[in-house]
């Protein structure tokens, strides 16, 4: 389509100023073709700046997600080698389920806005336009339902690869799948399955990622204000939301691949240097009950072996909550 051709070329020159005769020539269709598209990218929020006799331009502050501009940056052979970029959508994880029969292993699912965006344990996640990036991936790995939970840890890695990279500093992960800078939650994930009943091998899996870029224009809401925190709060610079999605795929396809090979102990490797509370006291929560533990080691299987009264017992995820004693409120 003319129009994603003309927004991935402006992509390309970010910066620079390219004229519209320029586009045409390069993209083969006419000027009048060009000045439709640059309309209805303006009409689609796209802000392109135009100087008299000279071109149009990306304004340099621009922060629009778009699949031109994900795909720019791109390193992958399965992971959103095909997607969808969605102003907005009720969840991205709903949107893959629906569709999950007809779509390739890695096809993914980006968002601008969720308006019923999903969490761990039926709560909702907030996810307003223009602050964070919404992500999806449909993956259809041969492996047995108890390795489930290492998707969780590829994201987890991932999503903590893609912060180093696209914002410059280093994010804690709470075991088993939040993303943290100083106790304040950056990035949620939400991994769900389904399983053929006759085999009890996975069909699909579908993992979720929603990252918390910059604060909402109309704020947090008080519930989670002391909680969540954003990557500009601890940015030296601005985050570019696709150039932070499309580290995050890089570094998912590496996680997966891995995962697929059977390497998961090379990504548990990855997974425990981001947890910071090994050694340390933490808040147990079982089935709504409280309780003191020493957390003492993350296992090859992904599950968190904790102490109390001198006993040591595995943690499945899914199973507990923690919380780490500072963020008891
Ligand atoms: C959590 O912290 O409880 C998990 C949050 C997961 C949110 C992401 S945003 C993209 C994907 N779509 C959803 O509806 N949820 C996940």
């Amino acid at each position: 389509m003319v129009r994603d051709d003309v927004l991935r070329a402006l992509e390309l020159h970010r910066g620079g100023l390219i004229s519209g005769g320029s586009l045409a020539r390069e993209l083969g269709v006419s000027r009048t073709a060009v000045w439709k598209a640059i309309t209805t990218l303006r009409e689609m929020g796209f802000p392109i700046e135009s100087v008299a006799g000279e071109g149009y331009r990306l304004a340099e502050s621009s922060d629009a997600l778009s699949e031109a501009g994900i795909a720019m940056e791109l390193k992958t052979d399965c992971i959103a080698r095909e997607m969808c970029v969605l102003p907005t959508v009720d969840s991205t994880n709903t949107y893959l389920k629906e569709r999950a029969a007809g779509l390739p292993d890695g096809y993914a699912v980006v968002a601008d806005c969720q308006t019923a965006g999903r969490g761990r344990l039926g709560r909702s996640f907030l996810s307003p336009a223009g602050s964070g990036v919404y992500i999806s991936i449909l993956l259809h790995p041969t492996l047995p339902l108890e390795q489930i939970n290492m998707i969780t840890v590829g994201a987890a890695v991932a999503s903590c690869e893609a912060i180093a990279e696209a914002a410059g500093f280093e994010a804690d992960i709470k075991w088993v799948n939040d993303i943290l800078k100083d106790g304040k939650k950056l990035c949620g994930i939400l991994t769900e399955a389904s399983m053929e009943a006759e085999t009890g091998q996975l069909s699909y899996a579908i993992v979720g990622i929603g990252i918390n870029v910059r604060r909402p224009k109309s704020g947090l809401p008080d519930d989670i204000s002391n909680i969540a925190g954003c990557l500009e709060d601890f940015s030296l610079h601005p985050v570019r939301r696709n150039a932070l999605t499309a580290a995050f795929f890089n570094h998912m396809e590496s996680c997966y691949q891995l995962i697929l090979s059977g390497q998961t102990e090379a990504l548990m490797e990855r997974y425990r240097s981001f947890i910071h509370f090994l050694g340390e006291p933490i808040t147990v929560i079982r089935n709504g009950i409280k309780e003191p533990a020493t957390a003492v080691a993350i296992n090859s299987n992904g599950h968190l072996i904790i102490e109390q009264n001198g006993q040591q017992s595995h943690m499945l995820a899914g199973e507990i909550s923690i919380r780490l004693p500072e963020q008891m409120h």
